[in-house]
């Protein structure tokens, strides 16, 4: 129970890793708003995971919907403890075919989503005066480039940084802002880039894949449950003087 009585709020957490998060904080005390555009799958989360957990609409690209939601969580749970900015958008086109509107978009939902859902969850908690947790949600794509991937690599570039500089601001009020990396993690998401893939790289459905699981020194892609153990960890008394930082948790994948 090491989030006991703390009230967090996971961004996209309707299906895929937030949900995962959203399970894991609820065994270890914690209640969690499941907020996400989606709120039919958000409901339908909360449900499935008990009382504990709540659906809050929310789009991430809108700022009174961030300030809604940050609000119907303080009203629901007294307070707001823990964030992660876990929503996000993946596109694939090379340079020369990149639209503005694809861009836009992932810009919109990964940087300002990530910022300004971080930047409203920080001013609950220096008014609440208690310090906090923020949790972003990088990628090993914004460690490096990749041919198609240009526009999504640097959106978690962008979130590396972000949390570099919100982590040196805020732990004057003793909010701790770090990052989580993650490689390939199979579900409903990496369905989606497969498919991509098969499209840009003329490669049949599902071999994508196959081939980055074999990539990953661990032996296989990553699974939503492989990153909750440092969710939960940075989330925690026990990562309180860790501060501005981006780990990795991904089979080997960046290392290799
Ligand atoms: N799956 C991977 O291989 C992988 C690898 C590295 C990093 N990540 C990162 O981990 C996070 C979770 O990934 P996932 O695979 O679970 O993704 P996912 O696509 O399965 O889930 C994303 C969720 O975000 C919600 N969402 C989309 N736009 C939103 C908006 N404007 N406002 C609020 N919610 C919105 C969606 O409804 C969905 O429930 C993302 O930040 C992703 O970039 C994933």
């Amino acid at each position: 129970m090491r989030l006991k009585g703390k009230s967090a709020l996971i961004t996209g957490s309707a299906r895929g890793i937030g949900r995962a998060f959203a399970e894991a904080y609820v065994r270890e005390g914690a209640t969690v708003a499941i907020a996400d555009i989606n709120l039919e799958a958000a409901e339908a989360t909360a449900k499935a995971i008990g009382p504990a957990a709540h659906a809050v609409k929310l789009d991430v690209t809108d700022q009174a919907s961030i300030e809604a939601a940050v609000k119907a969580v303080e009203a629901k749970a007294g307070g707001l403890n823990i964030l992660i900015n876990n929503a996000a958008l993946f596109d694939l086109a090379s340079i020369v075919e990149i639209g503005r509107a694809s861009y836009e978009r992932l810009f919109s939902v990964n940087v300002a989503g990530t910022l300004f859902m971080l930047q409203a969850a920080a001013r609950s908690m220096i008014a609440a005066g208690r310090g906090g947790k923020i949790i972003n949600m990088a990628s090993q794509a914004g460690r490096r480039g990749e041919p198609l991937v240009a526009v999504y690599c640097a959106t978690k570039a962008a979130v590396i940084s972000l949390t570099q500089s919100a982590g040196l601001d805020l732990i004057k009020h003793r909010i701790n802002v770090n990052a989580i990396a993650p490689g390939v993690v199979d579900g409903e998401h990496w369905d989606h880039v497969d498919s991509l893939f098969a499209k840009y790289e003329n490669r049949p459905k599902g071999e994508k894949k196959r081939l980055v699981g074999e990539s990953v020194p661990y032996g296989r892609m990553g699974r939503a449950e492989d990153l909750t153990g440092m969710a939960v960890f940075l989330a925690s008394d026990e990562a309180e003087y860790i501060v501005a930082q981006t780990y990795n948790v991904d089979g080997g994948q960046w290392m290799s």
